[in-house]
């Protein structure tokens, strides 16, 4: 295999309601890789439009996720941070994609079933082309290394065989112009730890999600220490205390959530949550994650109102991230036009 460069790239949409899933689930991982690798991360605002956006809040939730990335720790300096709509590559790329992935494979794809629902003749033509957006996002930056939760990973298998089909149908052209055997990276998605797949407080079958009509469902990054402590209280649960070890958690999907939750928080396992809390009762243990909770994420939520007031600051960070960006998405796109047969200036 060719060698690439190591690079991560991950997205977040701008669609409201940041919660515990996407912090716990990509977030906390952002913040993680920037410690060894460079880092690209984008407020994916072309992803938000597949479904209806009212413009005004749009704007407002382009701004909270960025200033979420900030607040959790992401250096906007070291690294990049933007948002997708300022870079036009990643449109441009997407179609040439959509000319390489195959109605098959799109068909395939489980979150438009889900999104889509009954009403399929309906929804827009976006929401069903969204997986090769996200590949052209990935692609246009030979990225190396996606960090998402676990409801992303049949995307990114999708991109890897977009990527891999996109050098097969020209090979010999990507070896003409002197690209060497492999034009784009598989990229890698990394999907780790005991929070992958956070669920909702109300119901542990149910992924926990930004359009929960229940806000009980979901820990909002933005709640207060009386929020979380009310949200964590009524969390649904059984009647039985803690099992000492992990399998006793198989058959107990809302306490297997609030272990993982308490686990991802305080960076441990949830073997060593139970080797502590085994055997105790759920108003001890949530009593706890109470106090983990508003000391972890008080300060994030506090610090994500202030940024979010600073327009003028927000919108100079996408700026400056969205110009380095474009240099490197610029390169890519003009290697495909190449690659591609078109002619440029
Ligand atoms: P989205 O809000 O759909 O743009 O998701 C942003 C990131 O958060 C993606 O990497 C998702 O996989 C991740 N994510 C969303 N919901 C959850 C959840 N309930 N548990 C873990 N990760 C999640
Ligand atoms: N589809 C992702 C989600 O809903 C967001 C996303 C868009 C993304 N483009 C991406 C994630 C590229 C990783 C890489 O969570």
């Amino acid at each position: 295999m060719a060698a690439f460069k190591e690079l991560v790239f991950s997205g977040v949409q701008p669609t409201g309601n940041l919660h515990l899933g996407n912090y716990l689930g990509a977030i906390t991982k952002f913040v993680t890789l920037q410690e060894s690798h460079d880092c690209i991360y984008c407020v994916v605002d072309l992803h938000a439009i597949t479904v209806p956006q009212e413009p005004l809040t749009l704007t407002n939730n382009i701004r909270e996720v960025t200033a979420a990335f900030i607040a959790s720790g992401i250096d906007p300096k070291k690294h990049i941070i933007f948002n997708q709509s300022q870079v036009p590559e990643h449109a441009e790329l997407a179609w040439v994609l959509n000319c390489t992935a195959r109605l098959g494979w799109l068909n395939r794809m489980t979150q438009f079933k889900e999104k889509a629902g009954k009403d399929r003749e309906n929804v827009s033509v976006g929401l069903y082309a969204y997986p090769t957006l996200m590949a052209a996002d990935i692609l246009v930056y030979r990225a190396t290394h996606v960090p998402v939760g676990e409801d992303q990973k049949q995307h990114l298998e999708l991109a890897r065989d977009i990527a891999q089909k996109f050098n097969n149908d020209f090979a010999d052209s990507i070896a003409s112009h002197g690209f060497g055997e492999e034009f784009f990276p598989s990229p890698e998605p990394l999907i780790q730890g005991p929070a992958t797949r956070v669920m909702s407080l109300r119901d542990g079958n149910k992924k926990m999600s930004k359009s929960d009509p229940s806000d009980y469902s979901r820990i909002n990054l933005t709640d207060d220490a009386d929020a979380i402590a009310t949200k964590v209280r009524k969390a649904k649960t059984d009647p039985e205390p803690l099992p000492s070890e992990e399998k006793g958690l198989e058959t107990r999907p809302e306490a297997d959530n609030l272990v993982g939750i308490y686990a991802a928080l305080s960076e441990t396992t949830k073997a060593a949550v139970l080797a502590e809390f085994g055997s105790a009762q759920f108003s001890t243990f949530k009593s706890a994650l109470v106090d983990l909770s508003v000391a972890k994420l008080g300060p994030i939520g506090g610090e994500m109102k202030r940024l979010v007031a600073d327009h003028s600051y927000i919108d100079s960070v996408l700026a400056d991230g969205s110009e380095r960006a474009s240099v490197l998405a610029r390169r890519t796109m003009n290697s495909v036009k190449d690659v591609l047969g078109f002619i440029r200036r």
